[in-house]
Formats: structure tokens, C-alpha cells, sequence
């Protein structure tokens, strides 16, 4: 189902970043080209190498890196190829700036840009998901048809059990 396919994988700073490898094995093991775009934060929990290495691609952290040769404008040339933006895990930053139209770093520029089906698997503690500022920015996304899955209830990173966990990756790949 996925072969030809090509999709933008944007990680984001949360926890949850590690589980972002197996999305990607998952995604190659099914035939989709994958392209991952990592936020600055994203790069100081998981290295850019383990993405490059897991998708076979460039890993974009930088708009203006003089290594993406063969994407001269990389916002552009990359949104226009894919298929799928699928942001995972998404923190409650990201969302915001997707609300509301904020593109100040390559994963928030590429969705800007970008007429392609987006799907988020937001991560996030359980007081940042229940903040009526998080729900309104949700809200907004979901009438411009971007599409969710989780977040789940379960163990938080900071040792809760609540709301807050991202999808588990077979559940974002199915
Ligand atoms: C260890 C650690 C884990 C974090 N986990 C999350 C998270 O799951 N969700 C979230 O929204 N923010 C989380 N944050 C806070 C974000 O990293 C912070 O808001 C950051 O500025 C977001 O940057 P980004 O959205 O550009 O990646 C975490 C921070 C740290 C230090």
C-alpha cells in the first residue's frame, strides 16, 4: 500500500522521539521513501545520524544547510514530492505553531507549505494536553483537516498515568 509512496516524518522534541526510529523502519519495511525533518530541540534527544541511517536519506534540521545539495530549496522541492506529513511525536509547541501559522524552523515551514494529507501523533504531558490553550489549538487543526491519532492514556514520562503518551508506532503506521 505504501510502495511509491514518499512521506515526511518531522519529529519533534518529546520523549517519545525514540519511538520515532520505529516508525521509520515500519514505514521502509512497507515500501514508502521516507524523509525525516527534525526540530532543533528533536536533535539534542535523538541523533540526526540514527534517521539518516534508519531512512537512507538526509535528515533536515536546517533549512540552510549547504550539505542538502539536491534539495536547493528544501521546503519546496521536499513538500512537493510527498504524499504523507506525519509529525511524531508532536509536542504541544509544534501544535501551536501549526495553529497558527508560525514557520520559523524547517518542520513548521515544510507543513506551511505543504498540500499534502497531515497526520499528527501528538506526545505530551497530561496537564500540556488538558491546557485549554493545547485543546483550542487541536480544535483549529482538526477543522483544517489535519488528522490525529492518540495521544493514549497510560505511563508519562514523568511517571503518571494519564493522557499525554503517543500512539504506539504499529498503531501510526496502520
Ligand atoms: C526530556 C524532555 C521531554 C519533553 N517531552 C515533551 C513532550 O512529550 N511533549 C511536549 O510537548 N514537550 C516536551 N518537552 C518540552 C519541549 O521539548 C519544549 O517545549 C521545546 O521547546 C519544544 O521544541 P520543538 O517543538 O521545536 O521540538 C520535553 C522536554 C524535555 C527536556
Amino acid at each position: 500500500m505504501l510502495k511509491g509512496k514518499t512521506i515526511i516524518l518531522g519529529v519533534s522534541s518529546s520523549i517519545a522521539a525514540y519511538k520515532a526510529c520505529e516508525v521509520v523502519s515500519r514505514l521502509k519495511k512497507l515500501g514508502a521513501e521516507v524523509w525525516v525533518v527534525m526540530t532543533k530541540e528533536a536533535a539534542k534527544l535523538i541523533t540526526p545520524l540514527t534517521f539518516r541511517t534508519l531512512s537512507g536519506n538526509p535528515v533536515i534540521t536546517d533549512l540552510f544547510s549547504p550539505e542538502l545539495t539536491d534539495l536547493p530549496i528544501p521546503h519546496i522541492s521536499l513538500t512537493k514530492k510527498a504524499d504523507l506529513l506525519l509529525i511524531a511525536p508532536c509536542t504541544a509547541n509544534i501544535v501551536g505553531k501549526l495553529a497558527n501559522g508560525i514557520a520559523d524552523d524547517p518542520l513548521t515551514t515544510i507543513a506551511l507549505a505543504s498540500t499534502a494529507k497531515k497526520l499528527l501523533a501528538p506526545a505530551m504531558n497530561c496537564e500540556m494536553w488538558r491546557n485549554v490553550v493545547v485543546k483550542e489549538n487541536i480544535q483549529k487543526l482538526g477543522v483544517r483537516s489535519f488528522e490525529f491519532v492518540g495521544p493514549e492514556e497510560g505511563k508519562l514520562a514523568c511517571g503518571d498515568e494519564d493522557i499525554g503518551r503517543m500512539s504506539e508506532p504499529e498503531a501510526i503506521v496502520g
